[in-house]
């Protein structure tokens, strides 16, 4: 251990610590095997705030949008609406967007190409002024990530769509410029065309019926934010979406549903630091595979209330894991539960299907002492009895989570560098934490070498 701390001291500038702030702060220092004990809060759901926020641009009227996260990715999205002339304003975790003036229907390059959920706009855009210009968005860290699941659907619609110099320049004929209702089979239950889609549909003439649609909760939070605004959508949570499309939406006021995987993180903080604690709001329903998994591990998930879990722990065992779309394993909880399968007895098998880049945290693990090989899409982890802190470099959003829950479980001192892509998907991560018991700080890096991580400086975003 000490030789261990030694090495990481040597990478920190201990003798010589700049203020930390958030700002300036670039890794998390965390000292492992503290118990955490008490209660955290669950912010609003990331992917369903970023899909409603481009789903203001549908209403030519005010909205208000309630339990929206403070994060990075958010700031993002605000950039995107403000440059296309959309009024926001900002209360805490109440936004409220003001779209009835569209300037232009055209999505800045530099801020689609640091969030990729900004492409959504296209949809709304082309629904409102029959006209959308947004770049591709790109492939990120995790995967090459297409759109044409989205082009191929809004072609369907009756719009013109062509990618010229990088730019998909989507147009919808004729006098009234309207889309028209399609019958739309997805060949992927794509999260993002199915948002993209129904999106499009609530404007069109006549009725969109989306097959193989995909029903992840955030794809139901945004159908019912729709509804609010006087959408006709049913089936969302089924793989059958049908939309009837009406002349225009209205104003509403509408609360976003809680964060299903910030919640599953913290239900493995508590499994992995072997700790009890309870987390509240989340709806359960939205959580039942991660339960299952963890119930297979040996840890109980009690339902205490209508919108409060507790975390029981117990000895860890092996199991295999699949990620699927829902109500599948999600694959935003991969990683995560990889860390807490490093520390479990036995074999595990875990198959990432959703995203062909996705296990680039081995790696990472593995510095930690994890006993991880990686076959194809498959990742076989052999539990080990302890991991050992390290520094580790966070590759993607999710792989953040992983390595800190890996650090807070790990023998000695763990520091987590990476830290845009954490603060992209998580709420005050370590100060939740912290009020837990955990013992972890943000500190400014003496050498912050490009170097660690190219790719990360190349791309640094992607959700
Ligand atoms: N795909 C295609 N063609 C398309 C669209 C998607 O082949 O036209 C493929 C993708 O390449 C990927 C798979 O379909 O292999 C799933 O992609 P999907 O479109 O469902 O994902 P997404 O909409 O881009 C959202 C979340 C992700 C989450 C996935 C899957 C947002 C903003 N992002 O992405 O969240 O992993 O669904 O559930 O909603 C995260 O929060 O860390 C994150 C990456």
């Amino acid at each position: 251990m000490i030789v261990e701390d030694r090495a990481i001291n040597a990478s920190l500038s201990l003798k010589n610590p700049k203020p930390l702030t958030k700002e300036n702060a670039s890794a998390l220092q965390i000292w492992g095997k503290v118990p955490l004990r008490g209660h955290v809060n669950i912010s609003g759901a990331k992917n369903s705030a970023l899909a409603i926020m481009a789903g203001t641009l549908l209403c030519g009227e005010d909205c208000r949008i309630r339990n929206l996260p403070n994060l990075v990715d958010i700031a993002r999205m605000s950039q995107v609406l403000s440059a296309l002339g959309v009024k926001l304003n900002r209360q805490n975790n109440t936004l409220d967007i003001d779209s009835s003036h569209i300037g232009h229907s055209k999505a800045p390059y530099e801020l689609v190409s640091q969030l990729r959920a900004s492409f959504f706009v296209i949809g709304p855009l082309l629904a409102r002024l029959g006209s959308a210009r947004v770049p591709l968005p790109g492939g990120c860290a995790i995967g090459a990530r297409p759109v044409a699941l989205h082009v191929r659907g809004l072609q369907a619609m009756g719009a013109d769509v062509r990618i010229e110099h990088g730019i998909v320049h989507a147009d919808v004929k004729g006098r009234e410029g309207r889309l028209k209702g399609a019958n739309i089979y997805l060949d992927y239950p794509s999260v993002g065309a199915t948002e993209t889609l129904m999106m499009a549909a609530t404007l069109a003439q006549g009725e969109t019926i989306i097959d193989n649609a995909a029903q992840e909760p955030e794809v139901v939070d945004l159908a019912n934010f729709c509804r609010a605004m006087g959408a006709k959508i049913r089936g969302a949570g089924t793989n059958t979406i049908t939309i009837v499309g009406v002349p225009r939406l209205h104003s509403t006021d509408y609360a976003i549903i809680p964060d299903r995987i910030e919640a599953g993180t913290f239900l493995i903080a508590g499994a992995i630091t072997q700790s009890e604690i309870s987390l509240s709001p989340v709806l359960p329903d939205h959580l039942t595979p991660v339960i299952a998994k963890l119930g297979e591990v040996g840890v109980r998930v009690v339902v205490e209330a209508p919108n409060r879990l507790r975390v029981i722990p117990g000895a860890l065992k092996a199991t295999d894991i699949k990620t699927l779309p829902y109500p599948g394993f999600p694959t935003d909880m991969q990683a995560q539960f990889m860390a807490l399968l490093t520390l479990s007895e036995g074999n595990s098998v875990i198959t990432e299907t959703v995203f062909e880049n996705r296990l680039r945290h081995v790696a990472e693990l593995s510095r930690m002492g994890a006993d991880i090989r990686v076959k194809g899409q498959n990742a076989i982890v052999r539990g080990v009895p302890f991991l050992s802190g390290a520094p580790v470099m966070a590759t993607d959003l999710r792989a953040s989570a992983a390595l800190v829950l890996a650090g807070l479980a790990a023998e000695g001192m763990t520091i987590v560098k990476g830290l845009h892509h954490l603060d992209r998907g998580y709420e005050d991560l370590e100060t939740k934490l912290q009020n837990l018991g955990a013992k972890l700080e943000r500190v400014q890096l003496q050498e912050d070498s490009e170097e660690d991580d190219p790719k990360q400086t190349a791309n640094p975003v992607l959700s």
